[in-house]
Order: C-alpha cells, then structure tokens, then sequence
C-alpha cells in the first residue's frame, strides 16, 4: 500500500524550500477562494509555448517534429491577455515546453501577474542547472512524465533513463514535483506504474497516474490489470487540488463508466496552442478556435455554458478538477462532507488535508462563521 505523505526530500536548502511551500500553500488557498466568490474566470489555462518535441510517444496527438518557439514577446502578450482575463494557474505544456529558449523568462512573467506557474515535461533536458534556473524563475509546481521502467517502442519516457532526473529534482527543486505515468492499452507492462509512483514517493515527490485517452480525449476502456493498479494509485496525494481528487470522476472512469457532469471547458479551462487560438482542451482543438487577443468575458460565459457532448467519457483530468471547484462553489456543504466521507469510507485512517478544514469552517455552518468568512476573503483578497 502506498502512502501519500511527503517524505523530507534530500539535500539542501530545506528551510528554502519549506517556506517557498508555505507561499505557494497560500497562493492556492487565495486561489480556490477566488474561485469560490468569482464564476466565470479562468481557473487553469494550459499554453503551448513549442509543438516541437524531442520524443515521438506513439500514444499522443499534440506534438511535431519541426514548430518553432513562439517569440517571447508575443507569449507575454498572451500571458497578458490570461491575466486580464482574471486566470488563476497557467500550465505551460507543449510538445516540449523545456526546448523553448525562455523558459524561464516566461516562468518568470506569469509570476510577476501572480499568477500560479505550472511546467509539464518530459524531464528529458532537466539538469541541476536547470532547475535552480527554474527556482529562480520562480515555478510552483512541475509534472514530469515516466511511462515505463525500460524505453519501448510506446514511450521513451522511462525510469531507466530518467532515475537521475528524479534524483536531481529531489535534491534541488524549490518547486512542488509530481511523476505521472499513464495507463492504458498501449503501456505494456501496467505495474510499472506501481515501482514509478513507489521510487518516487521514496524520493519525497509525488506521483500520480492518468488513463489513456484517444485522439479525442475519450476513455479507452482498461483491462483489469490496469485497472487494479489504477486503483491502487488514487491515494492520497499533496498535489494542487488534492482535496478535490477523490470523488466520483475517477471511480467511474475507473470502471468505465459515464461521468455526469458540465464540462465548463472554454470558460473555467483554456487551451492556448502555439497559433494563440484558445480550443476546449487538447483533445478539442478547433473548438471554439477563436483568438485569445479576441476572446471575451462573454465568449467564457458562453462557453463554459454550452453541454460538450465529449463530457461523459472524457479522461481530461484537469477539467474534471477544475468542474469539482465548481461544484463545491454551488453547493460547498454537502459536496465537501460528501468528499470527506467518501474518503474515509475507503481509508479509515484518512485525515482530510488543511486546506479541507479551511474550507469547512469558512463556508459552512451559523452566521458568525459567514461574517468571518466574509473578512477572510477580504484578506485573501480574493474578490473578482
Ligand atoms: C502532451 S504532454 C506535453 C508535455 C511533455 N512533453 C510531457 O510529455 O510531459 C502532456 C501530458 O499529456 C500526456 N499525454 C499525452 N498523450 C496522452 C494520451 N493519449 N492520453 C493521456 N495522456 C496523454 C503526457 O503523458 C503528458 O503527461
Ligand atoms: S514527450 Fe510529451 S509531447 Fe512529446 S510525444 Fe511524448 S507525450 Fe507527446
Ligand atoms: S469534455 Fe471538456 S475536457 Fe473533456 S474532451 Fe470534451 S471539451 Fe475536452
């Protein structure tokens, strides 16, 4: 059984990087509470800064061999554009988002918006240089993605080559680290995932694990091997969202089973790809396709509002997270306690995370505690 309690990572500076925690722990509570007053802002944008990639996964649909950087410039520009928009977390993803030449730069900008800035890599061009460059830049948190013990014919992205990767993140990120491994059909051996999320864990970082999708970001369905090690790994995690992980999405997507649910993709998630056009996800592209220096406060109300047909079968994680806010939003009382109880349903031992208890006791229960919670927000200054 896994455990998902941070274990001391290694090397120095711990107090560095206990109070970079500290700041980003706050940053996110002002983040949900924005979330919570404010409907139509964007929670998450993920922006392609490169289509190009340096490895081939046969299983993914959103890199090329050639695109180059987007220009700084114009990346600020867009990176305006989410700020004025009101966005809360920008994921910089790609192809591969460490081939672009000012990483760093644009790390740096998105924080400077105080915006919270979130990189997903391949690890392959991870050095110690690189990642104290990547603290000093100022990134919260990095997604790295391990498919497999040894490189196959599926994915390059294997422990074998990037252990020492690990290692070095361990050893010098100031940054929150996740390892995700994906599951489903092509993965050849499923219980590599288990030994990927075990090293990991061991190293002090998190790990979690996502289901293949296809080329329209609909569940494949999963042999029972898969789904057996699936299960196994949606424990308790320390990443951002956390305390909205275990609910009824992943159980059904699990079981391949239809989620019901409203999609707000288009409004509360952007996709931004490498021409400036703002698409559904990655798996919607062309949808709406309108350019981001054109897209209003209007077009993410009526987005977020339109039924997306893809919804009941749909694997895109950070959407379904981002829903989740949502719906504690509408209804914060019976969906918090229903997540607590779900959980402790299926861990007995379970504690819900601070943040949790937070939440409990400025959005639930008896007037004094809304007159405060009121002044919290205030405080937090977390009012749209
Ligand atoms: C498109 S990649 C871009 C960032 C970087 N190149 C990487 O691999 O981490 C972003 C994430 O999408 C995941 N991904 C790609 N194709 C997928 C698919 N068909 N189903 C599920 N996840 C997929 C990758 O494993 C990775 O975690
Ligand atoms: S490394 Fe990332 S972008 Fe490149 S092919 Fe693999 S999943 Fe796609
Ligand atoms: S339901 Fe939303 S997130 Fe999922 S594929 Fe459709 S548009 Fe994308």
């Amino acid at each position: 059984m896994l455990h998902g309690e941070e274990h001391s990572r290694p090397g120095r500076p711990r107090v560095r990087r206990a109070l970079r925690t500290v700041h980003r722990r706050l940053r996110e509570v002002r983040m949900f509470a924005r979330a919570m007053v404010s409907p139509h802002h964007p929670i998450l944008a993920q922006i392609v800064p490169i289509r190009r990639c340096n490895l081939a996964c046969t299983y993914c649909n959103e890199f090329d061999a050639f695109s180059p950087p987007v220009p700084l410039a114009e990346m600020q520009k867009r990176l305006n554009r989410l700020a004025a928009l009101g966005t809360t977390i920008i994921t910089i993803s790609g192809g591969e988002p460490m081939l672009h030449p000012d990483l760093d730069e644009i790390i740096r900008y998105i924080r400077r918006h105080g915006i919270l800035a979130t990189l997903i890599t391949n690890g392959y061009l991870l050095t110690a240089e690189r990642i104290r460059a990547l603290n000093r830049a100022g990134l919260d948190y990095l997604q790295i993605s391990i498919d497999n013990l040894s490189p196959d014919e599926t994915s390059k992205k294997s422990l074998k080559v990037l252990d020492r990767k690990l290692e070095l993140l361990a050893e010098h990120a100031e940054f929150a680290v996740t390892v995700n491994s994906v599951l489903g059909s092509p993965v050849r051996n499923p219980q590599d995932a288990r030994t990927i999320a075990l090293r990991a864990r061991a190293l002090g970082l998190t790990s979690t694990v996502g289901i293949l999708h296809d080329g329209s970001g609909q569940l494949q369905s999963l042999a029972s091997e898969h789904l057996n090690i699936y299960r196994e790994l949606l424990q308790p995690r320390q990443a951002m969202f956390s305390f909205a992980q275990y609910d009824r999405f992943q159980e059904n997507i699990s079981q391949g089973l239809p989620n019901h649910w409203h999609c707000r993709a288009g409004g509360r998630f952007l996709y931004i790809c490498e021409d400036g056009l703002v698409h559904y996800c990655s798996q919607q592209r062309g949808r709406p396709g309108i350019p981001l220096e054109r897209y209003t406060r209007e077009d993410l109300e009526r987005h977020a509002a339109l039924e997306k047909p893809c919804a009941p079968y749909c694997t895109v994680s950070c959407v379904h997270q981002t829903a989740m806010l949502d719906a504690i939003r509408q209804n914060p009382r019976q969906v918090l306690l229903e997540m607590v109880a779900a959980r402790e349903q299926r861990d007995p031992g379970y504690r819900p995370p601070a943040l949790v208890h937070a939440l409990t006791w400025m959005f639930l229960d008896g007037p004094a505690k809304r007159v405060l919670s009121k002044v919290a927000l205030r405080l937090l200054r977390a009012r749209s």
